[in-house]
């Protein structure tokens, strides 16, 4: 040993001791606040009323997910309280299940296992109580909207947030397929796409969920809409309106010699150069989806995003993801829509409450036609 290492030793144990002890401090700290801000499941006292709901405590495939009783809500002064007729399932449910991608997990949604232990969003159903300062709902009112907790016979919503009365014309499951996809497709093209009448519209995955509520939008907002589908959907897409339509085991729109004014991107399966060629110079690109289950990662959806961001402010074309706001207000456009029969929800299939993980699991696929349902109570009109 010489005598400068000699001298430096002490000092140098030290350190490590302490980069130890930080190390350790850090890691009980993580596992501290991973536990702290996991799922826990209220018991149910005895005689308390209970209601079936599907639940989940830690993450990974829909194998995770049990129906169980837990305790039914009790709307507050400013929440009503709904009977859930029917729900339905997007693949944000899978990106909760899985908790994926993994920046979701640090952002709120719970480190090591998930925070709110109840799943889905979309739902229709029947008020039964409200709270003594709404107004707008009575006991009775039909209704549909967007509430975490869809997937349980009763939810308590704020009367203020994204709750409105049903069209009368739409039965509890197509007014329950409409809230997340619907709303995406009208924010993805008004407010991001600005369609105006005329101008050419591309949607790249027209048979989904999003996609078949986009076609009819965007032709209720006066566009020449391109259906990109599979052979199977064709006659689907021709039927919700579309103008032309592109079968996408044939042909790529991105080698194609037409330019688009706005493309809604439900796919995410093409490279942004891809996009740049089938746009007009000063076209719109809307990327609203992308990433299947187990294809999380880190960032997921989002890679492709940040590369349009970085290119934006050298290209004449606007390319960037968005995502969608569920309003009160949007939700009553749609329902106006509806009532007016220019949008008509596609219901693909019907699962039971007991069913929902083989409903996710189909969804998974990425082959729904139309959106996938669950009837959470029968008599569905
Ligand atoms: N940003 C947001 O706020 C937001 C909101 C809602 C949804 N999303 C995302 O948007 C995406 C779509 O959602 P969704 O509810 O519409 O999903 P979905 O219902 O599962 O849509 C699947 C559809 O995509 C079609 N498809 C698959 N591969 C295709 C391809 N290569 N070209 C064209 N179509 C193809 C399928 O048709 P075939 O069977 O013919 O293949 C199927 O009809 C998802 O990634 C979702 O996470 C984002």
């Amino acid at each position: 040993m010489t005598q400068r290492n000699a001298e430096t030793s002490p000092r140098r144990k030290f350190r490590i001791r302490w980069l130890f002890y930080l190390i350790i401090l850090l890691i009980g700290g993580f596992a501290i606040y991973a536990w702290a801000t996991g799922a826990r499941q209220e018991p149910i006292e005895t005689g308390e009323p209970h209601m079936k709901a599907v639940v989940y405590n830690r993450y990974g495939s829909p194998d995770v997910l049990e129906v169980r009783d837990v305790k039914k809500p009790v709307p507050d002064d400013d929440e009503v309280l709904i009977k859930v007729r029917a729900a339905s399932v997007n693949p944000l449910d899978w990106h909760f299940i899985e908790g994926t991608p993994y920046i979701m997990r640090a952002m709120g949604v719970g480190l090591r296992k998930p925070k709110v232990p109840r799943l889905g969003v979309d739902m229709a159903g029947q008020v039964e109580a409200v709270g003594k300062n709404v107004t707008q709902f009575k006991p009775g009112d039909e209704v549909f909207g967007g509430k975490t907790g869809a997937f349980a016979e009763y939810v308590c919503a704020r009367a203020d947030r994204a709750i409105v009365l049903k069209p009368a014309n739409l039965t509890f499951e197509q007014a329950a397929s409409v809230p997340i996809a619907a709303i995406t497709a009208l924010q993805g093209l008004r407010d991001k796409g600005h369609v105006k009448p005329g101008q050419k519209v591309l949607i790249n995955g027209a048979s989904g969920g999003v996609g078949t509520f986009a076609v009819q939008i965007a032709k209720s907002l006066g566009a020449e809409v391109t259906g990109v589908c599979s052979t199977r959907n064709l006659d689907l897409v021709r039927s919700l309106g579309a103008d032309h339509l592109i079968d996408y085991t044939k042909e790529d729109f991105t080698k194609g010699n037409e330019r688009y004014d706005v493309i809604l991107d439900n796919v995410g399966n093409q490279p942004l150069s891809g996009f740049r060629r089938a746009l007009k110079p000063n076209g719109i690109c809307v990327m609203i989806g992308g990433g299947g289950p187990n294809d999380g990662g880190l960032i997921g959806p989002m890679a492709r995003p940040i590369q349009a961001l970085l290119l934006s402010p050298f290209i004449s074309q606007k390319m960037s993801m968005f995502f969608a706001e569920l309003t009160k207000a949007d939700l009553i456009v749609l329902g106006n829509l509806m009532q007016a029969g220019k949008v008509t929800p596609v219901i693909d299939r019907t699962y039971q409450l007991s069913q929902v993980p083989e409903a996710i699991r189909y969804l998974e696929k990425g082959h729904a036609r139309g959106k996938v349902v669950i009837i959470v109570a029968q008599n569905n009109r």
